[in-house]
């Protein structure tokens, strides 16, 4: 199947109901406005082999995020193809479907303020070398093509992505009390 809508009528087939795609909401309790985000975050195939899932999480609960969904999973090709379908004519295209299929990845999705470019921040720059010391990247990766996590570049495609990753029963709604959210004090 070929085009576009081809392309997309088989992805809605073999994938079965998804998330109809969050809308940011921004809610105010009389103080400042926060601006609730979604973000797609994956532990890709290196990151789950060195151990490296709790020390991200740690760090994006630390921050103050909150966790809505997650998942173990040996990814099926139609998501990966899906997925990097604007980089199918990149020259390292078939390697990085390969990498990605090498072994299981951490699919999450977080929630908070400015999440998606809070997210990026934390990841680092794509290329290892680029990537600041306390960054994921800048602190555990040496190479472009070994770069351990995975985070939505924007709030739609951050919607777009996490639609294809996570059916909406995956998915938890949950009253966060915290002090990291616009509820506290309840
Ligand atoms: S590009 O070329 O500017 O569109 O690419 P970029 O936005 O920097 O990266 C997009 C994703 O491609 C991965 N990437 C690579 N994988 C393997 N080998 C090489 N050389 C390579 N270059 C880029 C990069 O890690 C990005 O993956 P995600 O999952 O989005 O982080």
């Amino acid at each position: 199947m070929h085009g576009f809508w081809g392309r997309a009528a088989l992805w809605w087939l073999l994938s079965g109901p998804r998330v109809p795609g969050p809308t940011p909401v921004r809610h105010s309790s009389g103080g400042p406005s926060w601006t609730q985000e979604r973000t797609l975050v994956a532990v890709k195939p290196d990151g789950v082999q060195r151990r490296l899932v709790g020390d991200i999480i740690r760090r994006f609960e630390r921050r103050g995020f909150k966790l809505v969904g997650m998942k173990l999973l040996q990814t099926p090709e139609n998501i990966l193809t899906e997925h990097y379908h604007d980089l199918r004519r990149k020259p390292f295209y078939p390697a990085l479907i390969s990498y990605m299929s090498s072994g299981p990845v951490v699919a999450m999705v977080w929630e908070g303020h400015n999440v998606v470019r809070s997210s990026r921040a934390m990841i680092g720059d794509t290329d290892a070398a680029e990537a600041a010391p306390g960054t994921i990247r800048g602190d555990f990766s040496l190479h472009i093509s070994r770069n351990v996590i995975h985070a939505s570049d924007s709030v739609e495609g951050a919607q777009r992505e996490i639609a294809l990753w996570f059916r909406s029963s995956e998915l938890v709604d949950w009253q966060d009390r915290g002090p990291h959210s616009s509820n506290y004090p309840a």
